[in-house]
């Protein structure tokens, strides 16, 4: 079976946080008593995984590696990649093709906050390794999603930030993809928000017959705007999540 290769995904302007994000990264503020990025990092040192690459824009990617370094205080390898322009996260995960070398990879969003360690997802998808993996959780709002339709134990759809949304069941930010996802990634198209979706590329898994997905334990929230990035702080303050 092929490794998996981790990739975080740390870029963006963090437009949503408004002051807080003005001369620093967002993936750098504080979540609990550690800075945002660690967050997923450490859930794929959890997992298990040693290779991980950090995709982040020009502005504050030295500060990353000031931050991170070799990787070797958080017992992994860090390679860093420059996204010259955000341009969606199917987009910014394209950037990942060389770093995973024909691998599989576990993909988190930086701003993705969760309980549970990643080790089921991770242990579930290696049993079909040429499938997509998503992780579900039900939400209160999921109009601000990618939103998933079951059918009994099947995923039929899935829409990014519906209007009406067909289930409560957001995708959370947390993907595993076999090593042809860069060639689907190269088949997008631009959305309406002038993005790659990381919701196109799962929707051409699920129309090959290749989405499983997970319904992930605990908590789980982004942490993009003031409320969410306040709710990551109380819960993880509560209930320090496992790594
Ligand atoms: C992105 C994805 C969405 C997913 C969410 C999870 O949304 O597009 O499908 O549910 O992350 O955090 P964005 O943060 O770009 O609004």
């Amino acid at each position: 079976m092929s490794q998996i290769r981790g990739v975080v995904l740390a870029g963006g302007k963090g437009t949503r946080l408004g002051e807080l994000t003005k001369v620093t990264n967002k993936h750098l503020l504080p979540v609990g008593p550690i800075p945002m990025v660690y967050h997923p990092l450490h859930k794929m040192v959890g997992a298990g995984l040693k290779d991980i690459l950090l995709v982040s824009g020009t502005e504050h990617m030295g500060d990353f590696v000031e931050l991170l370094g070799s990787g070797k205080d958080h017992k992994c390898s860090l390679t860093y990649r420059v996204q010259d322009e955000a341009g969606g996260i199917a987009q910014a995960l394209g950037l990942a093709e060389t770093f995973c070398a024909g691998n599989r990879c576990l993909v988190i969003l930086g701003d993705n906050i969760f309980e549970a360690p990643v080790t089921g997802l991770v242990s579930q998808a290696g049993k079909k390794p040429d499938w997509a993996w998503i992780g579900l959780k039900q939400v209160h709002d999921p109009g601000r999603y990618g939103v998933a339709e079951l059918k009994g134990d099947r995923v039929i759809g899935i829409e990014e930030k519906p209007k009406n949304p067909k289930s409560d069941y957001a995708v959370i930010g947390i993907y595993i993809y076999p090593s042809d996802v860069f060639e689907v990634i190269r088949t997008l198209k631009p959305s309406g928000r002038g993005e790659l979706e990381i919701t196109d590329v799962n929707n051409h898994y699920l129309k090959a017959g290749r989405l499983g997905y997970s319904i992930i334990d605990g908590y789980w929230t982004d942490a993009g705007t003031l409320d969410s990035l306040q709710f990551a702080n109380q819960l993880v303050r509560e209930k320090p999540p496992i790594f």
